[in-house]
């Protein structure tokens, strides 16, 4: 029988009599009361996510803030658990700032983010009362300074940098140093040099984001090292306290980094070797895929399956307009009833596209059609990124501590989705 050895990695599944359970709930029972597709939100392990990454590094580290992304999935249900349990939220528009505000975040525990702020993104947010704005470019550096002059106020401001890195290093970043995010570290001076000396802008952090599902502690070796310098320059030479400093986000998925030996207890004393005058300093962090990839599972349906070119083909109700195809996703399908060895089978989605595959690994398990499996680490960058592409946008609900499912958002209606193309009749 298939033993599927990544899932000790998930502490929330189990095969028991073949039949695999989430929470100690069948998969099987639960495909059938709802009617598939659908995500499932795992709210204990979204905490838990939380709670030991908060743990293992504030026992070296006085002063932490742990950011949610909102980008990565900005259910009311998610942002909601985040402020309940003290986290902050970084946010990219303003779309997603009154998100923050309708959960009730408080202003100083929103990061604001983005290369293109536009000048009403920014007048929002200064009312709102935002402290940790990351800052882009000298461009909005100055409209930043125009808006706060004509309030008669001093902006506290952060700066995104990008730092200098080995070329090995960016290799392996999805953000690489020519990207359009963030500013080269040279340039970076320059932008505090402005805000130092202008009477309406108070430099006091500096921000570094480079990429997404990042398993390594040399990577954050090498840039703690880095911004130890750097730091220690701004203050020397520019007289700037640096009072805030942003990590971002890019951590993988707690199963990820569970199966890859990372340690957020070392993680938190590499950057206290690192970080002088740690106790004067906030360290915040701005995890999205690591707080909620593996927080969701998708519930979907075998609809067809066939033979053709010798491969095995598998088609299930759920594709790629809501299984987000991107680089770093790595779904992993498990049967709900494993009915054991099969030959390979690929598995795709019901979109008359070849894109839509939702995984190039094969599964060899068996394979028929009404069966029903389960998607992993589905939670980041799929339902927030998510089109309504030849099918609605399925419902997702969350696996009650009793076993039953409580709707968080309904599928999209196909009548209405119709009725909305020929609007433009009215
Ligand atoms: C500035 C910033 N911070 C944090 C994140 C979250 O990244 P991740 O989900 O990889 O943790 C992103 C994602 O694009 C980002 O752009």
């Amino acid at each position: 029988m298939e033993k599927f050895d990544f899932l000790q990695f998930y502490s929330y599944l189990s095969y028991k009599s073949n039949k695999l359970h989430v929470n100690g709930f069948s998969i099987d029972e639960l495909s059938c009361k709802e009617e598939t597709p659908f995500f499932l939100f795992l709210l204990n392990r979204f905490q838990q996510n939380y709670e030991k990454m908060n743990a293992e590094i504030s026992k070296h580290i006085p002063n932490i803030l742990i950011s949610y992304a909102v980008k990565a999935n900005y259910l009311g249900r998610i942002l909601d658990a985040a402020n309940h349990v003290g986290m902050g939220l970084e946010v990219m528009s303003l779309f997603e700032l009154k998100l923050a505000e309708k959960a009730k975040f408080q202003a100083n525990k929103i990061i604001f983010n983005g290369p293109a702020k536009s000048e009403k993104e920014l007048e929002y947010a200064i009312a709102f009362g935002i402290t940790k704005i990351n800052v882009d470019s000298l461009s909005e550096l100055i409209n930043i300074e125009k808006i706060a002059k004509d309030k008669g106020i001093i902006q506290p401001i952060t700066i995104r940098i990008h730092p200098k890195l080995t070329e090995d290093t960016e290799k392996k970043l999805l953000i690489r140093k020519n990207s359009k995010l963030g500013i080269d570290y040279s340039r970076g001076v320059k932008l505090f040099e402005y805000s130092k000396k202008s009477p309406n802008l108070n430099p006091i952090g500096i921000h570094v984001h480079v990429g997404t599902n990042l398993t390594t502690h040399d990577f954050f070796e090498e840039l703690l090292v880095f911004l130890s310098n750097y730091i220690t320059e701004l203050e020397d030479k520019l007289q700037v306290n640096i009072k805030e400093i942003n990590l971002g986000g890019g951590l993988a998925s707690n199963s990820t980094l569970e199966a890859n030996g990372f340690s957020f207890d070392r993680f938190g004393e590499q950057i206290s070797n690192h970080i002088k005058e740690i106790e004067n300093k906030l360290i915040i962090f701005e995890p999205g895929r690591y707080l909620i990839e593996d927080s969701f599972i998708a519930l979907t349906k075998v609809i067809r399956t066939k033979k053709s070119w010798g491969r095995k083909w598998a088609f299930t109700d759920i594709g790629a307009n809501s299984l987000i195809p991107m680089r770093y996703t790595h779904y992993k399908i498990l049967p709900a009833n494993n009915k054991g060895k099969d030959q390979y089978t690929n598995i795709g989605g019901p979109l008359c596209l070849p894109v839509d595959v939702l995984t190039n690994e094969a599964v060899d398990f068996i394979i028929e059609e009404k069966d029903f499996l389960a998607v992993l680490n589905c939670g980041a960058y799929t339902i927030s990124m998510s089109e309504q592409f030849g099918y609605p946008r399925p419902a997702i609900y969350e696996l009650t501590e009793n076993g039953t499912l409580k709707l968080l958002k309904a599928e999209d209606k196909l009548d209405q989705m119709i009725e909305a193309e020929f609007n433009y009749r009215k």
